[in-house]
């Protein structure tokens, strides 16, 4: 079974083919195309520019996941006859030329990909793959529908079904991606259940109950702004470069000793952690965000500019994020008896959150298993989206039934 999996949920425009052989899921490729330097000078994600940017990268980005996949032939040179004639899709006969009126309603108002597409389709023939996954939500609206309406105009073109998938189900299914190309490291169908999942990004903090495989239940998530999110606005406020996440553990790693110029009493926390004493499994991390702008307000011009400041603020706003989402996670796995801790997210890209969390276990010889996929992994990517394709086996769907929502929900 071979999947095309696509993701444009947010500032990457990702392709990836993955296969499902043995019981292993394997990416055959899983090419992402960064916005970073679109949205740098903005210290965000501009959904228009990142919409455009989604545009001009689909077709690119596909072609090269297909091309390192082995899949991506030309089409055979048609005879004069062949050209006007009929082409089979479904239950209907249509002729070339009704097929291509089919394929502008769908992208018609993606006038970029349109072009694009028509002269990707009339050049390579129908790859050997059995279905196409596409991001449905949740994520920025303008973004998912340009992965959607490629996908759609892939599985008409094409006569392929889709399977609509949740990225939030998809960070947490890059635990199954087997290593490649010849390390297999991968632990897939070994995991234990009932586990709790944590989804820590850009745009969500979300704690999740799986009782077994495909099944799952929202059990908290961010009452206003997400982990990532914070790393991003804080960073922004300390001067730092977008993304923030990166740029916020790259200083806070110069910083050996506890943050001593922050203007805390000796041995106490400098910022607050929000909710972390909560007896629910929510988050916030609004009030963090406001700490550090007044912390920041309050210094004079030459320490706020001053690298020791800086350092010192980023580790600090660091360990806050880290100590939040670690909290709460082991509280949720404990009071849901769970046997793993399956994370993903940019935000668990972070090498001391993900050192912390191991250590914590370890050390207090929990019994909780500890997933996290490799660094790149934790990263908006579509192989993850052909991963969750593979596990949760939902149910496949004809192109025209694919819609948008950019709040979906998880259950
Ligand atoms: O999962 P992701 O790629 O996109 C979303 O679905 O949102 O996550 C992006 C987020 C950004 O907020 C970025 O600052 C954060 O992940 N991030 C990190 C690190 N790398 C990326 N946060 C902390 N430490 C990192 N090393
Ligand atoms: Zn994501």
């Amino acid at each position: 079974m071979k999947i095309l999996a696509i993701d444009t949920s947010c500032d990457d425009t990702s392709v990836a083919i993955i296969e499902s052989k043995n019981k292993k899921i394997k990416a055959l490729s899983n090419i992402v195309s960064s916005q970073i330097k679109i949205h740098a000078p903005y210290g965000g994600v501009y959904p228009m520019l990142a919409k455009r940017a989604h545009q001009e990268n689909l077709v690119p980005v596909c072609k090269k996941a297909l091309q390192q996949a082995h899949l991506l032939r030309p089409t055979p040179r048609l005879g004069a006859e062949e050209r006007g004639g009929s082409v089979s899709i479904c239950a209907d006969r249509l002729t070339l030329t009704q097929k291509y009126k089919v394929l502008n309603k769908i992208l018609e108002r993606d006038e970029i990909l349109l072009e694009k597409t028509v002269k990707f389709l009339a050049k390579y023939d129908k790859p050997k793959v059995n279905a196409i996954a596409i991001t449905n939500g949740p994520g920025l609206e303008p973004c998912l529908w340009q992965g959607v309406n490629f996908a759609k105009a892939l599985a008409f073109w094409w006569d392929l079904p889709i399977a609509p998938i949740n990225h939030i189900k998809a960070h947490l299914a890059a635990n199954w991606l087997w290593k490649e190309p010849s390390r297999f490291e991968g632990r897939s169908h070994s995991v234990p259940f009932p586990a709790v999942g944590l989804v820590a990004s850009g745009g969500h903090t979300e704690l999740i109950y799986m009782p077994k495989i495909g099944i799952y239940k929202l059990i908290g998530s961010t009452r206003d702004d997400a982990a990532g999110e914070c790393f991003d606005k804080t960073a922004r406020i300390l001067g730092l470069s977008y993304p923030g996440g990166p740029a916020m553990a790259a200083l806070a790693a110069k910083c050996s000793a506890p943050p001593l110029c922050l203007g805390q009493r000796s041995g106490a926390d400098a910022l607050p952690r929000p909710m972390i004493k909560s007896k629910d499994f929510d988050f916030s991390f609004s009030g963090l965000k406001t700490a550090v702008l007044y912390n920041f307000q309050s210094q004079k011009k030459s320490v706020q500019e001053s690298q020791d400041y800086k350092i010192a603020m980023a580790k600090e706003i660091q360990q806050v994020i880290i100590d939040v989402l670690i909290e709460k996670t082991l509280k949720a796995a404990d009071c849901f008896n769970a046997k793993s801790i399956i994370t993903g997210g940019g935000v668990m890209a972070n090498k001391e959150l993900r050192k912390q969390f191991k250590n914590r276990i370890k050390s207090n010889k929990l019994r909780f298993t500890f997933y996290v996929p490799r660094s790149t992994l934790c990263m908006d990517n579509a192989a993850m989206v052909g991963a969750s394709t593979l596990l949760d086996k939902p149910k496949l769907t004809g192109w025209q039934k694919i819609k948008v929502n950019g709040n979906l929900n998880i259950c």
